[in-house]
């Protein structure tokens, strides 16, 4: 069995620390695979915000979160909104309570593309997670290189968390040596 991608251990990182109850974030709602994910980890009485500037995305999003029937989820508080714009959309009681937060770059699976992130927005939001991260929780940060933009964010993602204090937080990189430059990868940041 070969490793696992770099998506299934980002969802891995952050099962062992997401408890019930708790707060996270989506950062790239998509079509709400990690949003359904973290809705189901932090359960009944937990909350989920998940951004997206697209709308179709969150009505994707949306429509995941209501087809699913095993178990109990979260609370998800969609937000039409920039990722950057994160501390203020989530109301100060759960600033430093956030137990996880997931970026997964790049466009929308199945879009035209033309929708993508960049490091303008990226990095201000990942900024932000952190600070509305709980002790020991979780960043994790999928890069995708393999598209126009792609590489230059992903390089501009590493070169920010190589630069943070190691006292504040601790990073970690999965990636494939041997396969294409294109692989996505991921990054991994625990707040001290
Ligand atoms: C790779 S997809 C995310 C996939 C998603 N995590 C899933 O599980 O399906 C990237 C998403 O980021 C969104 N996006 C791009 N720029 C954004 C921004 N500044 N703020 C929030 N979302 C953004 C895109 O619209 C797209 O839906």
């Amino acid at each position: 069995m070969g490793f696992p991608s770099a998506i299934s251990i980002a969802q891995r990182w952050v099962a062992e620390r997401l408890g019930a109850g708790e707060p996270a974030i989506d950062a790239t709602a998509g079509n709400g695979v990690d949003t359904l994910f973290l809705a189901k980890q932090s359960g009944a009485r937990g909350t989920i915000y998940a951004f997206d500037i697209q709308a179709v995305a969150l009505e994707q999003t949306q429509e995941r979160i209501s087809s699913e029937n095993a178990g109990p989820l979260a609370t998800v508080k969609l937000i039409h909104r920039s990722h950057d714009g994160m501390a203020e959309e989530v109301p100060s009681d759960h600033h430093g309570r956030i137990a996880a937060v997931m970026f997964n770059l790049g466009y929308l699976p199945g879009s035209d593309q033309v929708v993508i992130t960049n490091p303008a927005s990226t990095l201000p939001a990942l900024q932000a997670a952190l600070g509305l991260l709980r002790k020991n929780g979780v960043l994790t940060i999928v890069l995708y290189p393999g598209h126009p933009g792609g590489h230059e964010e992903a390089e501009a993602v590493e070169a920010w968390a190589a630069g943070l204090d190691p006292l504040t937080a601790e990073t970690l990189l999965y990636r494939f040596l041997n396969r294409a430059k294109s692989t996505p990868y991921l990054l991994g940041i625990i707040k001290k």
